[in-house]
């Protein structure tokens, strides 16, 4: 296996460090890295998608609090204009909040120390993002049927997290348990992050994988071949709706018709439990473009209107099981969920 490329690091420099992603528009024929040295660029590269995925932005965001304290900027600003980059993926508000509480415990401390905690805090934040990933596959692996075919869609791999990521990490897992399995990736238009980002990464892994487009997913959801799906998810409610990419719940759907077992993988991070279900999770809208046009090229008439919503939501009774962390969640989930979450420690809540 190759070495995956780094998601995003903290990187040490004479003023403190900077914060360095790779670019994931311009991947897989191009590996571009951006340096961020302020949290207005952090801010800017989160809502421009040069770093996207929930738990990914999660650790940007936890970063660029740190670079906005590195800046001597009003915290208050910082973590506001943060917070404005992207509203469904839970992980950049749970990463900012993170940054908040420990910044209102620093209280009275030198600013180098303060500035010494934040920088540390928001590289933890990093590290513990690998690991979840890790416990996430470990936990999911033996869901996955051998020698079956897995269908994904987006892209919740190590691009969408600090590394290994959570669908793809329980795929992952699973081949390195030993099974004999293949990827099927729906392409995800209109972004295209399964075909630019997961199905790059399964290559790079070596993982047998199959590119498909979007339309595809119920002729071979329907054919048998399919053991189960997996994908991530951006915000997880009390009742275990899902907030994931725009099209999970159009696989979900497919998949119950067809008695495929529907798995979501995410940390606790990803679980907002102070929503009682998916229709209060706020949906974000993209530019009309992204619609109208593919990588610059039109292809649809001029003034046509357009949706763009990049995410919906599939509702709870679609959803086999929740994989955390902590283990594997199951209905009736207003139980199972909060049992897992109270697993992790307050610290890190
Ligand atoms: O718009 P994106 O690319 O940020 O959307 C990403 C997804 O929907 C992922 O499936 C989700 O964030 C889980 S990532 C581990």
């Amino acid at each position: 296996m190759e070495k995956m490329v780094e998601t995003i690091e903290w990187i040490e420099d004479d003023a403190g460090g900077h914060v360095v992603m790779i670019d994931q528009r311009v991947l897989p024929h191009q590996q571009v890295f951006v340096e961020c040295r302020t949290y207005e660029e952090v801010a800017d590269a989160i809502q421009t998608m040069v770093i996207r995925g929930a738990p990914a932005i999660g650790v940007a965001a936890a970063m660029g609090v740190a670079l906005g304290v590195q800046q001597g900027a009003d915290f208050d600003t910082v973590c506001k204009t943060l917070a404005a980059t992207r509203p469904t993926a839970v992980n950049l508000f749970w990463g900012i909040e993170r940054m908040r509480r420990l910044m209102a415990g620093l209280q009275g401390r030198s600013s180098e120390e303060i500035l010494r905690e934040m920088i540390a805090e928001a590289k933890q934040v990093r590290v513990e993002d690998i690991a979840l990933c890790r416990a996430i596959g470990t936990h999911g692996a033996p869901l996955v049927p051998d020698g079956k075919t897995v269908l994904t869609h987006c892209n919740a791999g190590a691009l969408a997290t600090a590394g290994y990521g959570t669908a793809l990490g329980v795929i992952r897992a699973a081949v390195e348990a030993g099974k004999k399995i293949d990827v099927f990736a729906d392409e995800t238009r209109p972004f295209l992050q399964g075909a630019r980002l997961t199905a790059w990464e399964l290559q790079q892994d070596g993982i047998p994988t199959t590119l498909i487009t979007d339309n595809m997913a119920g002729h071979f959801l329907r054919s048998g071949r399919i053991g189960c799906v997996v994908v991530g998810a951006d915000r997880i409610a009390a009742n275990g709706d899902v907030a994931n990419k725009i099209g999970t719940y159009s696989v979900a759907v497919l998949a119950k018709e067809n008695d495929v077992p529907f798995y979501v993988a995410a940390p606790v991070s990803t679980f907002d439990l102070t929503l009682e279900s998916g229709d209060q999770i706020p949906i974000e809208q993209r530019p009309a473009t992204e619609v109208t046009h593919v990588f610059g090229v039109p292809v649809a008439p001029e003034n046509i209107a357009v949706q763009n919503p990049a995410f919906d939501v599939t509702p709870a009774r679609y959803v086999t099981a929740i994989i955390c962390e902590h283990g594997v969640a199951r209905a009736p989930y207003q139980e199972s969920l909060a049992a897992l979450a109270s697993k992790t420690s307050r610290a890190t809540v």
